[in-house]
């Protein structure tokens, strides 16, 4: 358990020829986290198929035996987790070490914070960069105690509390994260925990608490805030959950599939939750040619079949109301608009500066040493489009996002690009590099470029 290989590892990529080819990238990360917590909490055995095995997520499942449920792998791939029941979770012995995994220990203090175990939560050099107080403020309310470096970072140590209280908390920026802390410490709390939601943002955590069982009832005013009133202390029943292939990753072959020239790939089963599809919005707005070939339901969730082919694009401008759905994908779209002809401009990024790593700053250093126009504000990023020149060297900030995005890039740039690690793509896609091999896309090492 704990944080991937220290050693980091530099990678490159240079002019692609065309991708072709059928793929099916991993299970969604947001979901194959969930389905572990809840069934931590539900009696019984929770059947997970299709779970995404990245760092992330087999910090989560050690993180659900370290407080006394069982998780396996059966032979037959599927995951099984034998839960505990709600209030059932036991304290862990030793330190938590959530690695990269800001998803994994946000929600797991919502998961312990309403029973009366100490817990001492811990990350990778990024994970105990990022703030903890988001999650943290509510559930002091609901009477969690923490202890806790200033700035309410990691390590810290939490008391869950022994007669939790219910809430109603606005959520203040927009964040699935917090919401689902909340609502994790809702289900160990007696009464009704309500959670007021201005800006939608993903909804797995809803979905899934209704699957299991949990009486929850959403309403949706005109203005589209959100309010989530969940009922504590439910029995939840195990499910058979299927993950389904996670957008997020999905973006990659995507936009790979929209840049270089020639391209014709289909992307099988990706999740289509309304939440989760804004950077194919704005890909088709920019003109991409993304066609849905099959599309069927799964467990509440919508799937599709993607055949995705090489197109001009165009610059956009992407409103901020899209940005909680296409939050994590801004990197590789500034790889869609860096070959774009003319300008597009990206609103409502605030968000992004407090991910794996400064996102905003990052998409845009690595840019410019690519030599692609683009200028950065507080919340905001504009990228001029046209030839790549590349050739520069990607400071990636253990950040598996900003290292996929940048290999992209270097597929359609005149000199290769170089990330300084990649190595922490496995937190999230360890099969990317295999999977976008098998297009037809070649990477090389870093040394090699210049040769
Ligand atoms: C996630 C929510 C988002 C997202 C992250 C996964 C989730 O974070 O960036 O990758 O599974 O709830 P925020 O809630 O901080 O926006």
């Amino acid at each position: 358990m704990g944080s991937h290989a220290s050693r980091s590892r530099p990678l490159a990529a240079g002019k692609s020829g065309p991708l072709q080819g059928r793929v099916r990238v991993p299970g969604d990360k947001s979901i194959s986290h969930r389905s572990l917590m809840l069934g931590a909490l539900a009696l019984g055995e929770t059947t997970i198929e299709g779970l995404l095995e990245a760092e992330d997520v087999l910090n989560t499942a050690a993180a659900m035996r370290a407080l006394g449920a069982t998780v396996v792998k059966g032979a037959d791939g599927v995951w099984r987790v034998n839960g505990l029941g709600v209030g059932g979770l036991l304290e862990p012995t030793g330190v938590i070490d959530f690695g990269n995994a800001g998803t994994g220990v946000r929600l797991t203090m919502g998961l312990v914070a309403a029973q009366p175990i100490a817990v001492t939560f811990t990350g990778d050099a990024s994970l105990v960069k990022r703030p903890m107080g988001r999650v943290l403020n509510p559930l002091r309310d609901m009477g969690v105690e923490v202890i806790a470096r200033s700035g309410d970072r990691l390590p810290l140590t939490m008391r869950g509390a022994a007669t939790p209280v219910p809430v109603t908390y606005r959520v203040p920026m927009a964040s699935a994260q917090v919401k689902s802390a909340v609502l994790l410490a809702g289900l160990g709390t007696p009464g009704v925990t309500t959670v007021v939601e201005p800006v939608f943002t993903r909804d797995h955590t809803e979905r899934m608490l209704a699957g299991f069982g949990a009486a929850i009832d959403i309403a949706t005013d005109a203005a589209g805030v959100r309010t989530i009133r969940l009922e504590g202390r439910p029995e939840l029943k195990p499910q058979a959950v299927t993950v389904p292939s996670d957008p997020s990753s999905a973006a990659f072959p995507i936009v790979a599939a929209t840049v270089v020239p020639g391209s014709d790939i289909i992307v099988e089963g990706v999740l289509m939750n309304p939440a989760r599809i804004g950077l194919i919005e704005t890909l088709l707005e920019m003109g991409a040619s993304i066609e849905v070939v099959a599309e069927r339901e799964t467990g509440g969730e919508r799937l599709a079949d993607l055949r995705v082919r090489h197109a001009e694009l165009k610059g956009v401008d992407v409103p901020a109301v899209r940005a909680p759905s296409m939050i994590d994908e801004y990197p590789i779209l500034a790889v869609a608009a860096a070959v774009a002809e003319g300008e597009t401009r990206m609103n409502g990024l605030e968000e992004m500066r407090v991910k794996e790593s400064d996102r905003l700053s990052a998409v845009a250093n690595g840019l410019k040493v690519n030599g692609v126009d683009c200028s950065e504000g507080h919340d905001w990023l504009v990228v001029r489009g046209g030839p790549v020149p590349g050739g520069g060297l990607v400071t990636t900030h253990l950040d598996h996002r900003i290292a996929m995005s940048f290999l992209i890039l270097g597929f359609v740039a005149n000199t290769a690009v170089a990330v300084d690690d990649a190595a922490m793509i496995a937190t999230s896609f360890p099969t990317f590099e295999n999977l976008m091999t098998g297009l037809g896309a070649a990477f090389q090492e870093p040394e090699h470029r210049a040769a």
